[in-house]
Protein backbone atom coordinates (compact mmCIF):
# COMPACT_ATOMS: atom_id res chain seq x y z
CA UNK A 1 0.00 0.00 0.00
CA UNK A 2 0.76 3.35 -0.06
CA UNK A 3 2.73 4.94 2.70
CA UNK A 4 -0.64 7.37 3.72
CA UNK A 5 -2.72 4.10 3.42
CA UNK A 6 -0.36 2.48 5.75
CA UNK A 7 -0.60 5.28 8.23
CA UNK A 8 -3.86 5.17 8.00
CA UNK A 9 -4.59 1.98 9.39
CA UNK A 10 -1.50 2.27 11.87
CA UNK A 11 -3.06 4.97 13.30
CA UNK A 12 -6.52 3.39 13.99
CA UNK A 13 -7.82 2.51 17.35
CA UNK A 14 -7.93 -1.28 18.37
CA UNK A 15 -11.86 -1.43 18.17
CA UNK A 16 -11.55 0.86 14.31
CA UNK A 17 -8.73 -1.72 13.57
CA UNK A 18 -11.21 -4.19 13.94
CA UNK A 19 -13.86 -2.93 11.85
CA UNK A 20 -12.01 -1.42 9.24
CA UNK A 21 -10.65 -4.99 8.74
CA UNK A 22 -13.77 -6.72 8.44
CA UNK A 23 -15.69 -3.91 6.66
CA UNK A 24 -12.57 -4.53 3.79
CA UNK A 25 -13.75 -8.20 3.62
CA UNK A 26 -17.17 -7.23 3.80
CA UNK A 27 -16.81 -5.05 0.69
CA UNK A 28 -14.21 -7.32 -1.48
CA UNK A 29 -15.75 -10.94 -0.59
CA UNK A 30 -19.69 -9.77 0.41
CA UNK A 31 -19.91 -12.23 3.36
CA UNK A 32 -19.26 -12.35 7.08
CA UNK A 33 -15.74 -13.36 8.20
CA UNK A 34 -14.34 -14.93 11.52
CA UNK A 35 -11.95 -12.40 12.99
CA UNK A 36 -8.65 -13.16 14.78
CA UNK A 37 -6.24 -11.07 16.31
CA UNK A 38 -2.39 -12.09 16.87
CA UNK A 39 -0.06 -9.88 18.54
CA UNK A 40 3.15 -8.31 18.63
CA UNK A 41 5.29 -9.48 21.36
CA UNK A 42 7.63 -7.36 23.54
CA UNK A 43 11.04 -9.29 25.04
CA UNK A 44 12.14 -8.08 28.55
CA UNK A 45 15.08 -10.05 29.54
CA UNK A 46 16.56 -13.00 27.28
CA UNK A 47 18.07 -12.42 23.77
CA UNK A 48 19.51 -14.42 21.22
CA UNK A 49 19.07 -17.64 24.24
CA UNK A 50 16.23 -19.48 22.23
CA UNK A 51 17.94 -20.78 19.49
CA UNK A 52 20.57 -22.03 22.32
CA UNK A 53 18.10 -23.79 24.07
CA UNK A 54 18.01 -21.49 26.54
CA UNK A 55 15.62 -19.28 28.34
CA UNK A 56 13.66 -15.69 27.70
CA UNK A 57 11.31 -13.78 28.54
CA UNK A 58 8.60 -12.61 26.01
CA UNK A 59 5.03 -11.21 26.43
CA UNK A 60 2.60 -10.13 23.49
CA UNK A 61 1.69 -6.72 23.97
CA UNK A 62 -1.42 -4.06 22.84
CA UNK A 63 -0.46 -3.96 18.81
CA UNK A 64 -1.87 -6.43 16.57
CA UNK A 65 -2.82 -7.96 12.99
CA UNK A 66 -6.32 -8.25 12.62
CA UNK A 67 -7.26 -11.43 10.25
CA UNK A 68 -10.99 -11.55 9.06
CA UNK A 69 -11.17 -14.81 6.58
CA UNK A 70 -13.79 -16.87 5.54
CA UNK A 71 -14.63 -19.94 2.72
CA UNK A 72 -14.08 -19.14 -0.94
CA UNK A 73 -16.20 -20.87 -3.42
CA UNK A 74 -13.63 -20.81 -6.26
CA UNK A 75 -10.90 -23.05 -6.84
CA UNK A 76 -8.17 -20.54 -5.36
CA UNK A 77 -7.49 -18.83 -2.33
CA UNK A 78 -7.28 -14.85 -1.90
CA UNK A 79 -4.87 -12.79 0.47
CA UNK A 80 -5.28 -8.89 0.85
CA UNK A 81 -3.05 -7.00 2.88
CA UNK A 82 -4.53 -3.63 3.60
CA UNK A 83 -1.03 -2.57 5.21
CA UNK A 84 0.04 -2.86 1.61
CA UNK A 85 -3.35 -3.17 -0.47
CA UNK A 86 -1.88 -6.10 -2.48
CA UNK A 87 -4.27 -9.38 -3.52
CA UNK A 88 -2.01 -12.76 -3.79
CA UNK A 89 -3.81 -15.47 -5.31
CA UNK A 90 -2.55 -19.04 -4.56
CA UNK A 91 -3.38 -22.67 -5.05
CA UNK A 92 -4.16 -24.37 -1.54
CA UNK A 93 -3.30 -27.98 -2.64
CA UNK A 94 0.29 -26.65 -3.46
CA UNK A 95 1.22 -23.21 -1.52
CA UNK A 96 4.63 -22.10 -2.95
CA UNK A 97 7.67 -19.30 -1.79
CA UNK A 98 7.16 -16.31 -4.53
CA UNK A 99 9.18 -13.28 -4.95
CA UNK A 100 6.70 -10.65 -4.70
CA UNK A 101 5.32 -9.32 -2.93
CA UNK A 102 7.33 -10.46 0.09
CA UNK A 103 4.66 -10.10 3.05
CA UNK A 104 2.74 -13.22 1.21
CA UNK A 105 5.33 -15.69 1.98
CA UNK A 106 4.92 -15.51 5.85
CA UNK A 107 1.07 -17.38 4.82
CA UNK A 108 1.93 -19.03 1.88
CA UNK A 109 4.55 -20.95 4.03
CA UNK A 110 2.06 -21.64 6.95
CA UNK A 111 -0.39 -22.68 4.41
CA UNK A 112 2.35 -25.23 2.93
CA UNK A 113 3.21 -26.96 6.46
CA UNK A 114 -0.43 -27.30 6.61
CA UNK A 115 -0.47 -29.25 3.22
CA UNK A 116 2.85 -31.08 4.39
CA UNK A 117 1.57 -32.17 7.69
CA UNK A 118 -1.84 -33.65 5.65
CA UNK A 119 -3.77 -31.03 6.83
CA UNK A 120 -6.50 -30.66 3.80
CA UNK A 121 -6.69 -26.74 2.84
CA UNK A 122 -9.66 -25.87 1.06
CA UNK A 123 -9.87 -22.47 -1.09
CA UNK A 124 -10.53 -19.24 1.43
CA UNK A 125 -10.91 -15.24 1.52
CA UNK A 126 -8.77 -13.64 4.18
CA UNK A 127 -7.65 -10.00 4.91
CA UNK A 128 -5.24 -8.59 7.28
CA UNK A 129 -4.29 -5.74 8.57
CA UNK A 130 -2.93 -4.15 11.39
CA UNK A 131 -0.46 -2.03 13.64
CA UNK A 132 2.15 -4.00 14.66
CA UNK A 133 5.31 -1.72 12.94
CA UNK A 134 7.45 -3.54 10.69
CA UNK A 135 10.71 -3.91 11.06
CA UNK A 136 10.75 -2.52 14.39
CA UNK A 137 11.69 -6.03 16.40
CA UNK A 138 8.55 -6.12 17.70
CA UNK A 139 7.44 -9.63 15.80
CA UNK A 140 5.17 -8.23 13.34
CA UNK A 141 6.49 -11.63 11.23
CA UNK A 142 5.21 -14.16 13.90
CA UNK A 143 1.89 -11.72 14.06
CA UNK A 144 1.29 -12.57 10.78
CA UNK A 145 2.27 -16.50 10.99
CA UNK A 146 0.51 -17.11 13.87
CA UNK A 147 -2.97 -15.26 13.47
CA UNK A 148 -2.88 -16.81 10.19
CA UNK A 149 -2.06 -20.22 11.37
CA UNK A 150 -5.00 -19.74 14.46
CA UNK A 151 -7.14 -18.49 11.71
CA UNK A 152 -6.81 -21.56 9.31
CA UNK A 153 -6.76 -23.79 11.95
CA UNK A 154 -10.05 -22.32 13.32
CA UNK A 155 -11.73 -22.32 10.06
CA UNK A 156 -11.47 -25.35 8.98
CA UNK A 157 -11.88 -27.20 12.75
CA UNK A 158 -8.80 -29.24 12.22
CA UNK A 159 -7.90 -29.08 16.44
CA UNK A 160 -4.24 -28.87 15.42
CA UNK A 161 -2.64 -28.28 19.34
CA UNK A 162 -1.19 -24.59 19.80
CA UNK A 163 2.08 -25.97 20.28
CA UNK A 164 1.96 -27.38 16.43
CA UNK A 165 0.75 -24.07 15.35
CA UNK A 166 3.66 -21.98 17.06
CA UNK A 167 5.88 -24.73 14.72
CA UNK A 168 4.06 -24.29 11.79
CA UNK A 169 4.44 -20.45 12.24
CA UNK A 170 8.45 -21.31 13.23
CA UNK A 171 8.55 -22.97 9.77
CA UNK A 172 7.29 -20.68 7.87
CA UNK A 173 9.79 -18.35 8.50
CA UNK A 174 12.78 -20.54 8.60
CA UNK A 175 11.73 -22.02 5.05
CA UNK A 176 9.67 -19.01 3.52
CA UNK A 177 11.01 -15.99 4.69
CA UNK A 178 14.58 -17.58 4.99
CA UNK A 179 15.48 -16.49 9.07
CA UNK A 180 16.23 -19.12 11.41
CA UNK A 181 14.88 -17.71 14.26
CA UNK A 182 14.03 -19.23 17.74
CA UNK A 183 10.80 -20.19 19.01
CA UNK A 184 9.96 -17.22 20.95
CA UNK A 185 8.63 -15.11 18.87
CA UNK A 186 5.82 -17.11 17.75
CA UNK A 187 5.37 -18.42 21.10
CA UNK A 188 5.36 -15.33 22.74
CA UNK A 189 2.51 -13.67 20.12
CA UNK A 190 0.20 -17.43 20.32
CA UNK A 191 1.02 -17.96 23.94
CA UNK A 192 0.74 -14.41 25.49
CA UNK A 193 -1.40 -13.61 28.43
CA UNK A 194 -2.71 -10.34 29.77
CA UNK A 195 -0.50 -8.89 32.19
CA UNK A 196 2.02 -11.36 32.33
CA UNK A 197 5.51 -12.19 31.03
CA UNK A 198 6.01 -15.81 29.71
CA UNK A 199 9.23 -17.56 30.95
CA UNK A 200 9.84 -20.01 28.66
CA UNK A 201 12.24 -22.69 28.57
CA UNK A 202 13.22 -22.89 24.79
CA UNK A 203 14.32 -26.36 25.52
CA UNK A 204 11.62 -28.23 26.91
CA UNK A 205 9.03 -25.55 26.02
CA UNK A 206 7.53 -25.78 29.30
CA UNK A 207 6.71 -22.29 30.94
CA UNK A 208 5.36 -20.23 33.39
CA UNK A 209 3.15 -17.04 33.07
CA UNK A 210 5.04 -14.44 35.91
CA UNK A 211 2.61 -11.51 36.79
CA UNK A 212 4.35 -7.86 36.04
CA UNK A 213 3.72 -5.39 38.08
CA UNK A 214 5.79 -2.38 37.43
CA UNK A 215 3.95 -0.25 39.85
CA UNK A 216 4.23 3.25 38.87
CA UNK A 217 6.51 2.54 35.44
CA UNK A 218 5.65 1.57 32.10
CA UNK A 219 7.29 -0.45 29.40
CA UNK A 220 8.63 2.09 27.01
CA UNK A 221 9.63 1.45 23.32
CA UNK A 222 12.15 3.57 21.66
CA UNK A 223 12.06 2.79 18.07
CA UNK A 224 15.40 3.89 15.79
CA UNK A 225 12.99 3.48 12.71
CA UNK A 226 16.71 1.84 11.40
CA UNK A 227 17.42 -2.21 10.07
CA UNK A 228 20.22 -2.32 8.84
CA UNK A 229 21.02 -4.39 5.62
CA UNK A 230 23.14 -6.81 7.43
CA UNK A 231 20.65 -7.94 10.21
CA UNK A 232 19.08 -11.65 8.65
CA UNK A 233 22.51 -12.80 7.73
CA UNK A 234 23.86 -11.64 10.77
CA UNK A 235 21.45 -13.63 13.11
CA UNK A 236 22.48 -16.59 10.78
CA UNK A 237 26.36 -16.15 11.38
CA UNK A 238 25.49 -15.80 15.08
CA UNK A 239 23.91 -19.05 15.35
CA UNK A 240 26.82 -20.92 13.51
CA UNK A 241 29.31 -19.30 16.08
CA UNK A 242 27.33 -20.61 18.75
CA UNK A 243 27.63 -24.07 16.90
CA UNK A 244 31.26 -23.60 16.48
CA UNK A 245 31.49 -23.40 20.23
CA UNK A 246 29.69 -26.30 20.53
CA UNK A 247 31.95 -28.26 18.68
CA UNK A 248 34.91 -27.17 20.35
CA UNK A 249 33.12 -27.74 23.50
CA UNK A 250 32.00 -31.29 22.23
CA UNK A 251 35.55 -32.61 22.26
CA UNK A 252 35.82 -32.55 26.12
CA UNK A 253 32.23 -32.67 26.90
CA UNK A 254 30.18 -35.44 24.52
CA UNK A 255 27.59 -35.08 26.14
CA UNK A 256 26.86 -31.20 25.70
CA UNK A 257 23.76 -30.58 23.22
CA UNK A 258 23.71 -26.40 23.27
CA UNK A 259 25.33 -23.91 24.65
CA UNK A 260 22.34 -24.80 27.62
CA UNK A 261 24.53 -27.42 28.88
CA UNK A 262 27.36 -25.01 29.64
CA UNK A 263 29.06 -23.03 32.05
CA UNK A 264 31.26 -19.99 32.26
CA UNK A 265 33.73 -22.50 34.39
CA UNK A 266 33.73 -25.04 30.93
CA UNK A 267 34.01 -21.97 28.74
CA UNK A 268 37.13 -20.10 31.02
CA UNK A 269 38.62 -23.87 31.10
CA UNK A 270 38.31 -24.36 27.20
CA UNK A 271 38.99 -21.08 26.53
CA UNK A 272 42.47 -21.42 24.76
CA UNK A 273 40.81 -23.79 22.33
CA UNK A 274 38.61 -20.83 21.21
CA UNK A 275 38.43 -17.73 18.50
CA UNK A 276 38.60 -14.66 20.89
CA UNK A 277 34.99 -14.10 18.97
CA UNK A 278 33.27 -17.11 19.49
CA UNK A 279 34.46 -17.56 23.41
CA UNK A 280 32.72 -13.86 23.35
CA UNK A 281 29.59 -15.25 21.50
CA UNK A 282 29.12 -18.13 23.78
CA UNK A 283 30.15 -15.89 27.22
CA UNK A 284 27.41 -13.34 26.70
CA UNK A 285 24.94 -16.59 26.19
CA UNK A 286 25.66 -18.28 29.14
CA UNK A 287 25.98 -15.24 30.85
CA UNK A 288 22.49 -14.31 29.61
CA UNK A 289 20.39 -17.69 30.20
CA UNK A 290 21.54 -17.23 33.70
CA UNK A 291 20.09 -13.34 33.79
CA UNK A 292 16.79 -14.68 32.48
CA UNK A 293 16.17 -16.29 36.06
CA UNK A 294 17.91 -14.13 38.21
CA UNK A 295 15.57 -11.68 36.66
CA UNK A 296 12.89 -13.67 37.53
CA UNK A 297 13.59 -13.89 40.62
CA UNK A 298 13.78 -9.87 40.73
CA UNK A 299 10.52 -9.71 39.71
CA UNK A 300 8.92 -12.44 42.13
CA UNK A 301 9.66 -10.12 44.83
CA UNK A 302 8.92 -6.99 43.17
CA UNK A 303 12.49 -5.93 42.79
CA UNK A 304 12.64 -3.35 39.85
CA UNK A 305 15.98 -1.88 40.46
CA UNK A 306 17.52 -5.03 40.01
CA UNK A 307 15.68 -5.90 36.94
CA UNK A 308 16.91 -2.90 35.19
CA UNK A 309 20.30 -3.34 36.39
CA UNK A 310 19.93 -6.73 34.55
CA UNK A 311 18.66 -4.96 31.53
CA UNK A 312 21.81 -2.80 31.62
CA UNK A 313 24.48 -5.92 31.49
CA UNK A 314 22.27 -7.22 28.43
CA UNK A 315 22.73 -4.56 26.62
CA UNK A 316 26.31 -4.01 27.49
CA UNK A 317 26.77 -8.22 26.44
CA UNK A 318 24.51 -7.96 23.50
CA UNK A 319 26.63 -4.77 21.89
CA UNK A 320 30.49 -5.72 23.14
CA UNK A 321 30.16 -9.68 23.43
CA UNK A 322 27.40 -10.76 20.78
CA UNK A 323 27.80 -7.67 18.85
CA UNK A 324 24.54 -7.35 17.47
CA UNK A 325 23.77 -3.68 18.57
CA UNK A 326 24.22 -0.75 16.54
CA UNK A 327 25.18 2.93 16.71
CA UNK A 328 21.64 3.68 16.82
CA UNK A 329 20.16 1.44 19.88
CA UNK A 330 23.88 2.18 22.01
CA UNK A 331 23.37 5.63 21.55
CA UNK A 332 19.44 5.36 23.26
CA UNK A 333 20.54 3.67 25.77
CA UNK A 334 23.23 5.29 26.93
CA UNK A 335 21.07 8.69 27.16
CA UNK A 336 18.23 6.69 28.66
CA UNK A 337 20.79 5.73 31.38
CA UNK A 338 21.45 9.11 31.77
CA UNK A 339 17.88 10.16 32.83
CA UNK A 340 15.80 10.41 35.98
CA UNK A 341 12.83 8.11 36.08
CA UNK A 342 14.60 5.15 33.99
CA UNK A 343 15.64 2.48 35.31
CA UNK A 344 16.89 -0.38 33.21
CA UNK A 345 16.95 -0.12 28.96
CA UNK A 346 18.74 -2.34 26.53
CA UNK A 347 18.29 -2.78 22.79
CA UNK A 348 15.53 -5.70 22.15
CA UNK A 349 15.29 -8.28 19.58
CA UNK A 350 17.37 -9.58 16.73
CA UNK A 351 19.67 -6.71 16.61
CA UNK A 352 21.16 -4.16 13.92
CA UNK A 353 18.27 -1.62 14.41
CA UNK A 354 14.60 -1.91 16.27
CA UNK A 355 13.93 -0.91 19.39
CA UNK A 356 15.31 -0.51 22.79
CA UNK A 357 13.15 -1.72 26.02
CA UNK A 358 12.79 1.06 28.49
CA UNK A 359 11.54 0.57 31.86
CA UNK A 360 10.39 4.67 32.86
CA UNK A 361 8.71 6.08 35.96
CA UNK A 362 4.99 6.95 34.28
CA UNK A 363 5.04 10.79 34.93
CA UNK A 364 8.62 10.91 33.06
CA UNK A 365 7.42 9.10 29.67
CA UNK A 366 6.34 12.39 27.96
CA UNK A 367 10.19 14.29 29.14
CA UNK A 368 11.89 10.89 28.40
CA UNK A 369 10.36 10.61 24.93
CA UNK A 370 10.72 14.17 24.28
CA UNK A 371 14.31 14.23 25.45
CA UNK A 372 15.44 11.37 23.70
CA UNK A 373 13.82 11.99 20.16
CA UNK A 374 15.66 15.89 20.30
CA UNK A 375 19.02 13.95 21.25
CA UNK A 376 18.31 11.34 18.56
CA UNK A 377 17.68 13.32 15.78
CA UNK A 378 20.80 16.25 16.41
CA UNK A 379 22.60 13.20 16.05
CA UNK A 380 21.42 10.59 13.60
CA UNK A 381 19.25 13.23 11.53
CA UNK A 382 16.09 11.13 11.63
CA UNK A 383 13.54 10.39 13.44
CA UNK A 384 13.15 8.29 16.50
CA UNK A 385 9.49 7.10 17.30
CA UNK A 386 8.06 5.57 20.35
CA UNK A 387 5.42 3.14 21.81
CA UNK A 388 4.17 2.68 25.48
CA UNK A 389 2.99 -0.63 25.60
CA UNK A 390 0.98 -2.68 27.58
CA UNK A 391 0.85 -6.43 27.77
CA UNK A 392 -2.08 -8.42 26.47
CA UNK A 393 -3.09 -11.92 25.77
CA UNK A 394 -1.87 -13.80 22.75
CA UNK A 395 -3.60 -15.13 19.41
CA UNK A 396 -7.34 -15.21 19.81
CA UNK A 397 -11.09 -15.11 18.26
CA UNK A 398 -12.28 -11.98 18.10
CA UNK A 399 -15.89 -12.15 18.90
CA UNK A 400 -18.40 -9.32 17.66
CA UNK A 401 -21.81 -8.20 18.92
CA UNK A 402 -24.49 -6.81 17.09
CA UNK A 403 -23.51 -3.15 18.73
CA UNK A 404 -20.14 -4.02 18.68
CA UNK A 405 -20.45 -4.79 14.90
CA UNK A 406 -22.01 -0.95 15.22
CA UNK A 407 -18.67 0.32 16.69
CA UNK A 408 -19.06 0.12 20.29
CA UNK A 409 -16.42 -1.98 22.66
CA UNK A 410 -14.82 -4.72 20.83
CA UNK A 411 -13.06 -6.84 22.80
CA UNK A 412 -11.48 -10.23 22.16
CA UNK A 413 -12.00 -13.28 23.59
CA UNK A 414 -9.70 -16.64 23.38
CA UNK A 415 -11.59 -19.65 22.50
C1 LIG B 1 14.58 -12.52 16.76
C2 LIG B 1 14.25 -14.00 16.60
C3 LIG B 1 14.03 -14.68 17.95
C4 LIG B 1 15.18 -14.40 18.89
C5 LIG B 1 15.52 -12.91 18.91
C6 LIG B 1 16.77 -12.62 19.69
O1 LIG B 1 13.48 -11.84 17.29
O2 LIG B 1 13.10 -14.16 15.81
O3 LIG B 1 13.84 -16.07 17.77
O4 LIG B 1 16.30 -15.17 18.57
O5 LIG B 1 15.70 -12.37 17.62
O6 LIG B 1 16.56 -12.91 21.03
Amino acid sequence: MSHSEALKVNELSPELQVLTIRNRFLEIFEHDPLLIRSPGRINLIGEHTDYNEGFVMPAAIDRDLVFAIGWADESDATLYSVNHDEFVRFDVADPKKITKPFWANYLLGVARQFVDRGYPVKPFHCVVGGNVPTGAGLSSSAALECGFAFALNHLHSFNIPTLELIHIAQWAEHHFVGVKCGIMDQFASMMGKEEMAIVLDCRSLSYAYLPIDLKDYSIVLCDTMVKHSLADSAYNKRRQECETGISILKKSFPNIQSLRDVSLDMLEKHRDAFTEKVLNRCTYVVQENNRVLAAAEDLRIGDLESFGQKMYATHEGLSSQYEVSCAELDFLVNEAKKLHGVIGSRMMGGGFGGCTINIVLKNEIDSFISTLRDAYYKNFHHEMNSYVVAIKGGTSVISLSTDQIKGINISPTKQ
